[in-house]
This record gives C-alpha cells, structure tokens and sequence, in this order.
C-alpha cells in the first residue's frame, strides 16, 4: 500500500462540479467518520441493512485500511475553504473467499450529492479496476426498496437475483 496519498484525478461531474478521486488510505478515517455522520437514516440503512449510528474504529479500519489486491476502493471528495477534505463518495469492492473471480460490491455517495452523477463515475472507475483484476462476477446484498443502487449497477450488466432473506436481495452480475 502506498505510504502516501496518490495523486488524485481530477473529474468534472455533469453539473460541472469538480471532485477529486483517488483510491482510499487509512488517513481518510476522519472523513469517513464526518460523511457518515452526514449521511441521511435511509442512505445509511441501504448501505449497512441496518440501523446503524456510527463508525467503531473497527469499522473505519475495515474501510480505510486496504490491501488493493482482495479489497480496493476509492473516494470522490471536495475540499472546502480551508483547503480541507470534504468526503462525497465511495466505491469498493471485496472478493469473495474462495472465489477469486467474484468480488462483493458497494458503493455510496453523500446525500447532496446524490443523482448528479457521483455514483456512475465511481462505478466506471471501480468496475475498470475490477475487471484489470481479474473479477468477472460482482454481488451486491441490497434493499429490495434500493432502486437507485439496482439501476446503478445494471448499467454495466443485467443482474439477477440470486436470494432473497427478509428486505435483503443478493443480485449478481457478469462484467
Ligand atoms: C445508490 C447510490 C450509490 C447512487 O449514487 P448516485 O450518485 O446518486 O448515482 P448517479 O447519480 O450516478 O445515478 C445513476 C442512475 O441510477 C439511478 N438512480 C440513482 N438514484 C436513484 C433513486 N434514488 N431512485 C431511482 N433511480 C436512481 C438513475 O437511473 C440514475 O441515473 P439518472 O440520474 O441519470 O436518472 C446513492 O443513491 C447512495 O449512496 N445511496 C445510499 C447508499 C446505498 O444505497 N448504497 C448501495 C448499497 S451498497
């Protein structure tokens, strides 16, 4: 892993907003714990599929802390007046144990941030990566109520549902 942030990409989203990507390190900790904290009750139920109300250390190192080989991910992010990280969205992927071809996806993004493209040019980048990496499967445990990750992902490939336990559907995907 590199000892330092990369570079970070600069990107134009389409209502000319300029964001910064670059794949996520361990000091992004306390932007996760901000861009959580920020994030509305249903955005943080779809992404965790449960009720959740912060980060433990645990959970920030599970998500700042990658090996870039079983688990990769970037962030979009801003910066305000003091030149300061504001974080507006992330994308990962995890392969699954024992199936090196097939990795579990997730993907969110800042609630003001929201369909403005955000999600789509994070899934391009991430599913390039994917796909440089050997995967060729993805999956997703979704609300079935989860329209907009649903659409989000079957814009690279049609998805099926491959089970189903309470609110929560499995989709999977060829890429
Ligand atoms: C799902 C999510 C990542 C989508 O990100 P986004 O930045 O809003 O996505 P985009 O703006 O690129 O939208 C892509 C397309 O998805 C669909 N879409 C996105 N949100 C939608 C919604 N709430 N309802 C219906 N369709 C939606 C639309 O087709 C959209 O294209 P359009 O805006 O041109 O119509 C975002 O809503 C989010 O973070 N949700 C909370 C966390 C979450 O649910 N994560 C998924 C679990 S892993």
């Amino acid at each position: 892993m590199a000892l330092e942030p990369e570079e970070p990409e600069i990107v134009t989203i389409r209502d000319g907003t300029v964001l910064y990507v670059r794949r996520v390190h361990r000091t992004d900790k306390p932007h996760f714990e901000k861009g959580f904290a920020k994030l509305s009750r249903e955005s943080r139920y779809f992404r965790f599929l449960a009720d959740r109300k912060e980060l433990t250390e645990a959970d920030l190192t599970y998500l700042t802390e990658v090996d870039f080989d079983q688990h990769y991910a970037i962030v979009a992010f801003t910066r305000d007046e003091n030149d300061d990280i504001i974080g507006v969205g992330v994308a990962r992927y995890v392969r699954l144990p024992g199936r090196p071809d097939a990795a579990e996806v997730a993907v969110t993004v800042a609630d003001d941030y929201q369909r403005r493209g955000v999600g789509t040019m994070l899934y391009d980048r991430l599913l390039a990566a994917a796909r440089a990496a050997g995967i060729t499967v993805l999956r997703s445990d979704i609300h079935f109520e989860n329209r907009g990750i649903r659409e989000l992902l079957e814009r690279a490939a049609p998805a099926t549902v491959i089970g189903r336990e309470g609110v929560v559907v499995t989709l999977e995907l060829k890429i």
